[in-house]
């Protein structure tokens, strides 16, 4: 089969189109043809190696895998010995970590789900990882309620056209905070109110939650934006110093009482996709697509998503 696989670290021309071996299904695993995958920002991050210490995981030197895409979905091709919830022809959407760049992937059946019946494959990839760390991030690490007033930073983006959505179907009043060239995009998938990033500082106001999917402000602006009970849950970083900040600090803070800050990392399960599928096939989510890139395209595909400007998701299209 065809795939795209990386040999070493480096921008997106290491990306390079080869011909590998078909997985086959073992023991409780699903053999999916895939039709379309989507890109997150971990894509590009694993493609450099940065930061370094992803590569415990990935490779030190080289990739050991190589074979990037998380997110996908397809139509179950066969089914391994113990599989029970699939067989063959359905067809399915999930996050399989790595291996979703090629036109077969293979993953345990924990990590599909059906497709929601009113999406497409290409809008069903979309959704895995950016809507579980959504729903993860509003719903149970910020514990949010009707009627609080949650802020969504990032809100144009994969992570937070989800959140922005999640919380209104959560009864939140949600204010997304994006450029000037998204913010009728953030209105237009719920949000009550939006702030301009390039003109207006969110720290202004406070809240019972800031999910923050940019991971760009100080643990300081956090604490001056929440109310004095309210909770931080930030997901995505800027910077390591960023990252490592809020680890030290967040906990710290959470102790002492009042505001709790912390990261997150969201836990991708069978059970979320089962809850996003509900959301999605009762009109209260809808994946937002930026572009369409087929397979052959997915360095350009790849790159453009690293310039981080992206409004909602980066879909392939795998014929
Ligand atoms: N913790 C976890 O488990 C987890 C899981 C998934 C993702 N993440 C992380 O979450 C982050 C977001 O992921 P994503 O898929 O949403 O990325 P993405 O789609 O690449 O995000 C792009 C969006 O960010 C917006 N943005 C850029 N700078 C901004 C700023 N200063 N203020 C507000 N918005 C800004 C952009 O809007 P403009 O074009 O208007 O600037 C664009 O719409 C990434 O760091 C990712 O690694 C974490």
């Amino acid at each position: 089969m065809k795939a795209f696989k990386h040999e070493r670290y480096g921008a997106s021309d290491v990306l390079e189109l080869q011909e590998v071996q078909k997985p086959v299904a073992g023991a409780g695993e699903v053999l999916v043809k895939t039709q379309a995958a989507a890109l997150n920002p971990a894509d590009w991050r694993t493609m450099r190696g940065d930061p370094f210490f992803i590569r415990l995981e990935t490779g030190l030197f080289q990739p050991k895998f190589g074979i990037l895409g998380a997110d996908i979905a397809g139509r179950v091709e066969a089914v391994g010995p113990g599989v029970t919830r699939f067989k063959p022809g359905d067809e399915v959407f999930g996050d399989i970590g790595a291996g979703g760049f090629a036109e077969y992937a293979c993953a345990p059946e924990e990590k599909f789900a059906l497709k929601p019946t009113n999406l497409s494959l290409a809008e069903a990839a979309a959704v895995p990882k950016a809507a579980i760390t959504a729903l993860q991030g509003i719903r149970d690490y910020g514990q949010t309620q009707p009627g609080q007033t949650v802020l969504i930073n990032g809100a144009s983006g994969g992570v937070g056209t989800f959140a922005v959505q999640i919380a209104k179907s959560l009864g939140a009043i949600v204010t997304g905070v994006c450029s000037t060239r998204n913010l009728e995009l953030v209105r237009s998938i719920g949000a009550d109110h939006v702030v301009d990033y390039t003109r207006e500082d969110f720290t202004n106001q406070t809240y019972d939650l800031i999910f923050d999917a940019v991971g760009n402000r100080s643990v300081g602006d956090y604490q001056r934006a929440l109310k004095p009970a309210g909770i931080g849950v930030i997901a995505g970083f800027t910077t390591l110093t960023h990252m490592v900040k809020i680890m030290l600090l967040g906990p710290w803070i959470s102790k002492r009482g009042g505001q709790k800050i912390a990261p997150m990392n969201a836990n991708i399960n069978q059970k979320d996709l089962g809850f996003l599928k509900g959301l999605i096939e009762a009109g209260h989510v809808k994946p937002v697509i930026d572009r369409c890139y087929p397979f052959g395209q997915i360095p350009e595909a790849v790159a453009y998503l690293e310039k981080g400007h992206a409004r909602g998701k980066v879909v392939i299209t795998v014929k």
